[in-house]
Order: structure tokens, then sequence, then C-alpha cells
């Protein structure tokens, strides 16, 4: 973690309560605006306690401690299998972990290893930090590739909100603002399969954004974009987070992470090697070994 980050209150995350956060109670009305956002407050949102996630004998994650604090902007960067995605998908609540420590209240215990035949109330579980209407966080990922169904680009953002529990009254509104938003308003009723990959990602970040997440978790988000694309992308993430949305991202673009992170961490094998601000990531001469390999392209190959 950054030297400079205050102390957390010990408040962590389960992502099994993430995932069914009571989206109902987020609070009616059109997306944030900038002057309507949140201030920038560095307060903990998410603590994550030596977390591990294995499938079979691979060690995907082992003990990730990883403190995200309100309006940050994280960036996760590391060799191809590293852990990047399972690590999101820890975060958002789409992967459970082996083993979570749970310090509520500030009181650590070492939880148990869930299993499937444990319901779900049982176990391990770490808690989000409350968000001031005293809800949970809403986060929202958007992923590689874009997950689009066979509908128009209006219904792709149309059904992510009705699986939100949006209102039906709010549902249009909310989905013309946030289509515009990404500049594809025009484009509402065209088949969403049919848009350029760059208009895909642009949709999934639409989608994405309508639900007002507090948390955006991307995942490679301009991977496969030509040069334009990706800064289209870019500056709607930058735009995002100037709303007062927390980012979590992977990527494999050093540039990127300079650009639009205020954080850098490494991973390495499952490992969280490196956590620092992004400056600090970049100039620092004590980086472990790896990371530093790994910024001059000589990191070797593992199998
Ligand atoms: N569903 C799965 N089943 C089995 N193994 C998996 C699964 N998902 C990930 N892994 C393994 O977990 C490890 C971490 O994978 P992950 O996808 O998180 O890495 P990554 O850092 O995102 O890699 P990349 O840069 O290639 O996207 C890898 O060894 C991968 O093979
Ligand atoms: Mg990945």
């Amino acid at each position: 973690m950054s030297g400079s980050s205050p102390d957390s209150a010990g408040n962590s995350v389960d992502p099994d309560i993430q995932a069914h956060a009571p989206r109902a109670e987020r609070p009616a009305g059109p997306a944030r605006t900038a002057a309507q956002a949140p201030p920038a407050v560095y307060e903990p949102l998410l603590t994550l306690q030596a977390a591990s996630v294995s499938f079979g004998t691979t060690r995907a994650l082992q003990d990730v401690n990883l403190r995200l604090l309100r309006g940050e902007r994280l960036a996760l960067v590391g060799a191809n299998g590293s852990g990047k995605t399972t690590l999101l998908r820890l975060l958002h609540g789409l992967q459970a972990a082996d083993r979570v420590t749970d310090r509520r209240h500030g009181a650590a215990q070492n939880a148990a290893t869930p299993s499937a035949a444990q319901p779900a109330a049982e176990r391990p579980r770490t808690e989000h930090l409350l968000q001031p209407e005293n809800r949970p966080p809403i986060s929202a990922m958007v992923f590689q590739r874009p997950f689009l169904l066979h509908l128009s680009v209006r219904w792709n953002v149309l059904l992510g909100l009705w699986l939100q529990g949006v209102p039906a009254a709010q549902r249009d509104a909310r989905c013309q603002q946030a289509l515009q938003r990404v500049g594809l308003g025009t484009l509402a009723h065209r088949p969403a399969r049919a848009l350029s990959g760059g208009q895909q990602q642009r949709l999934a970040l639409a989608r994405a954004w309508a639900l007002q997440p507090d948390i955006l978790f991307l995942d490679e988000p301009t991977a496969s974009l030509d040069p334009s694309a990706k800064q289209e992308v870019e500056s709607l993430v930058r735009e995002f987070a100037d709303d007062g949305v927390t980012v979590v991202m992977s990527t494999h673009n050093l540039g990127q992470a300079k650009r639009l992170a205020t954080r850098v961490a490494y991973l390495a094998g499952g490992r969280l090697v490196a956590d620092r601000p992004v400056d600090e990531f970049f100039d620092s001469p004590d980086l472990p070994v790896e990371a530093r390999q790994f910024l001059k392209g000589e990191l070797p190959w593992l199998t």
C-alpha cells in the first residue's frame, strides 16, 4: 500500500455482499454531474485482507492485501497470468476468495475456507465502508471484450438498468444520458454487435456509467483498440474519475497507467509485490526486481 494512505478503520469487502448490494436504494434521478459528485476525499472504500484465489492447483492470487481509497485511480500491472483479471473479478464480486481475513470493527479473525455447501451467510466475509447514503458501494465492471447482447445499443443499456433495479420511469432518461455521454446517442437503435470495436467499448462504458457506480473496474479496456479509439476511451475514463468514480483498471500499457492512474500496483505470480503512487512507481529506485524488469520489458517467460 502507499505510504501516504491513512490508516483503515478495518472495513473490508465481501464479494458476495458486493455483488448483491441493494441497487434500488441508489438515489433516484439523473446520473451525477461533476458539480454533484462527492469530493475526492481519500478515505478507504474497500479493504481486502490476505485474499487468495485458487483454480484447482493454480494459485491465481496469494495473500493479497489491498485498500482502495475513495477517488483513487488504481492501475494493476503485471505479466500475463499474474492475477490482474482475477483480482478485478474478486473485487467486483464475480469471483469468491479461498480465504479472507475478516477485520470487522478492527477485530481480526481468520476465516475458514468457503465451500459450496456453506450457506452464503456463514462464508468468510469482509465488509465495505458504507457510502454517505448508508449503503454499500455500487460497482460496475467493463471487460476486455465487451459482452453485448444481440439487441440494440439502447436495449443493452436498458437491460443493465432493469437488472440493477432502477425504476422503469427513470430508465429511458438514464439510458439516453449515458449514450449521449459516450457519443452514441445517434446510434441508439443500431444492433449493438454491429458497432465497431471502439464503439462497443464505449457502449460498455455507457452501460457501466448508467448504473451510477461508486467504483468502476476495467479489465484492459483498450487492449484491442486503435490509437484514436484508445484515446476516446481514456478520455471517458478520465471524465468518470472526474465525476468522483473510483477506478481500478488492469493494463499492459504503461503509458496509459501513467496517464490515468494515481497509484500503480504490480502483481507477480498472484502476489501484489509493489503498490505505490504513480510517480514513485515509475521513478522509484527500490522497486522489487520483477517490477523493475517488467518496466524495462526484460521479464523472462514463465510457464
Ligand atoms: N477460470 C479459470 N480456471 C483456471 N485457471 C484460471 C482461471 N482464471 C484464471 N486462471 C489462472 O489464474 C492465473 C491468473 O490469471 P489472470 O487471468 O487473473 O491473469 P492476468 O494477469 O489477468 O493475465 P493477462 O495479462 O493475460 O490477462 C493464471 O495462471 C490463469 O491461467
Ligand atoms: Mg487479464
